[in-house]
């Protein structure tokens, strides 16, 4: 060891307690979100604790404390001088309106939901295996579907299909979809509820996942929708599907190249593939000097991608920056598919493939 520089000192541990502080601000801000604190100081505008308290029927002095916490970590607003406290619309898009692209409340879900993992994680790095996403419990599953949300919700059909040759018209004729991977269900109800002539699977190996998109379709009342888990019903041998999608999952599941070849199986001779994946450099170099938000998809890929990816003994581990664009061009040929499209779809976290036989 060299001996210790007193002013580097000084401020690796300056940011490594604002480290700290975020850990304790995931909780914090996910609490925010479970009481609804975030929405109520946007409706009623700057206020005091007593008021934000009343408002929401708590208790003020945790308001309070809160309302501290949540001003020094930068999250909300206060005016010294009016002793008020406010949300700026910048923090309501990214906290409180599920509407925005910004929003961005699921990170904290899934950040707060690994932290019971951390004694089976440590194990996993003696043993090599991970966890499934079942073995996460629902909270894993809920945050990834909320990140996911707002484009499903309000870019696949508007955005995506129109770059589909010809499947727009297809699915409004009736087509046959599969969504394999799929979550909590929201690209199969986006998907249903635009073309009701078309029918649509969703596939998860996690019965967690299963269990919200069987809520979430039935609260959105779609019907044209089934869901299955492929370890019971694997995708058809047959070519059967106009149309298949994977919103990041690829990077996630043990045998990519496995799932792969079953996609090109179930696929019919002119149909499409639309893959969605984490947009990343080729090298960890590239990542570490470039990559806007490598740290944040590092840590989701240690506690949760890279670990479901390793659930099996014999699993691949890719993690969450490891479906490259040229592993997945090199896999995808490798099951057979002839056309891979880099499809020109503004996403800082994504890329989007479309593929066909
Ligand atoms: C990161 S999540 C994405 C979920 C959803 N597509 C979304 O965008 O919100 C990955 C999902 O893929 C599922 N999965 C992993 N391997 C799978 C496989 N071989 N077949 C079906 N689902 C799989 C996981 O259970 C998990 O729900």
């Amino acid at each position: 060891m060299q001996p210790i520089d007193e002013e580097k000192l000084g401020l690796f541990l300056k940011q490594t307690s604002g480290m700290v502080a975020a850990s304790f601000n995931c909780a914090i801000t996910v609490l925010g979100d479970r009481l609804g604190l975030y929405r109520a100081l946007a409706e009623i505008g700057p206020c005091d604790s007593q008021s934000l308290a009343d408002y929401l029927n708590l208790h003020e002095r945790w308001v309070r404390e809160w309302l501290h916490q949540q001003t020094c970590i930068g999250q909300l607003e206060y005016s010294a001088e009016l002793e008020l406290f406010s949300i700026s619309a910048e923090a309501h898009a990214v906290l409180a309106d599920a509407e925005n692209p910004a929003y961005l409340m699921g990170g904290f879900d899934s950040a707060l939901a690994v932290f019971p993992a951390v004694s089976k994680l440590e194990e996993a790095f003696r043993t090599g295996i991970g966890m499934s996403y079942d073995d996460h419990g629902p909270s894993c599953a809920c945050g990834i579907e909320r990140m996911g949300a707002f484009t499903k919700k309000h870019r696949l059909v508007t955005e995506m299909i129109p770059e589909i040759p010809g499947m727009h018209q297809r699915l409004t004729d009736g087509a046959s979809v599969a969504d394999v991977g799929c979550g909590g269900g929201l690209a199969t109800i986006a998907l249903g509820q635009a073309y009701p002539r078309s029918t649509f699977v969703g596939y998860d190996t996690s019965e967690e996942a299963l269990a919200r998109a069987r809520a979430n379709l039935a609260e959105a009342g779609v019907t044209n929708v089934r869901l299955c888990n492929p370890l019971t019903e694997p995708l058809p041998r047959t070519a059967t599907f106009d149309l298949i999608t994977t919103f990041d999952v690829i990077h996630d599941t043990p045998y990519p190249q496995d799932l792969i070849e079953q996609i090109f199986a179930a696929l019919r001779g002119d149909g499409y593939w639309l893959c969605e994946d984490i947009k990343g450099f080729e090298s960890f170099a590239d990542n570490l000097a470039q990559h806007p938000v490598a740290a944040l998809l590092y840590g989701f890929s240690v506690t949760v991608c890279m670990n479901s990816g390793l659930s099996t003994a014999d699993g691949a581990g890719l993690g969450t920056l490891g479906f490259t664009e040229q592993l997945a061009r090199e896999m995808t040929a490798r099951s057979g598919f002839k056309d891979f499209q880099l499809l020109n779809i503004e996403n800082p976290m994504n890329n989007y493939y479309l593929l066909n036989k």
